[in-house]
């Protein structure tokens, strides 16, 4: 029996912290985020990670949390973009509960993720570099149950998707 959360993955940018938080308040959920998870465990953000021990590091850390992660049931998750990014991760995401990638237009995820800043990975990478960095994401990403196309949309909207996807969804399994 799946533990029935909801877990959001896509690249930076794509809204999963404001439309998870969204979508946990409208189905009366609780709300965690991955990266929260990691510097609450550490004590420092993740820039400071990158920083200080490098990406490396902070991909253990990951690694640890999606352990932790298995002890959560009915929850909305959002990950970091790079979480799933690794052999097997979706594996064990989808054993987590219900997949849900939020997609969109390169363009607008990177405007979005340079807007609110702290990106590590995003410090010092040409537009090309990123571009390959979201193609070389883009087969994890798609190991997703549901994916929904976030370009153009509001929060709000985005939301509005991912319930109908998961009404669609949990109807066809039933
Ligand atoms: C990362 C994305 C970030 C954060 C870290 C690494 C990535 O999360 O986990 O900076 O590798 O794409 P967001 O997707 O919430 O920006």
């Amino acid at each position: 029996m799946s533990p029935d959360n909801i877990i959001l993955v896509g690249f930076m940018g794509a809204g999963k912290s404001v439309c998870g938080r969204l979508l946990a308040r409208r189905l009366g959920r609780c709300f965690v985020e991955t990266d929260d998870m990691i510097t609450a465990h550490d004590g420092r953000s993740i820039p400071e990670i990158f920083r200080a021990a490098g990406e490396g590091r902070f991909r253990e850390l990951e690694a640890e949390t999606l352990e932790a992660l298995k002890l959560k049931s009915g929850e909305v998750i959002a990950t970091g973009g790079g979480t799933p990014c690794r052999e097997g991760r979706m594996d064990q995401l989808r054993a987590l509960g219900t997949v849900v990638w939020l997609d969109g237009e390169l363009r607008e995820l990177h405007a979005r993720a340079s807007r609110i800043g702290n990106r590590p990975m995003l410090e010092g990478r040409s537009m090309a570099e990123i571009a390959e960095l979201y193609r070389s994401r883009r087969p994890f990403y798609g190991q997703a149950h549901i994916t929904v196309d976030t370009t153009g949309l509001g929060a709000d909207q985005v939301v509005a998707r991912v319930l109908s996807a998961l009404r669609d969804a949990h109807a066809a399994r039933v």
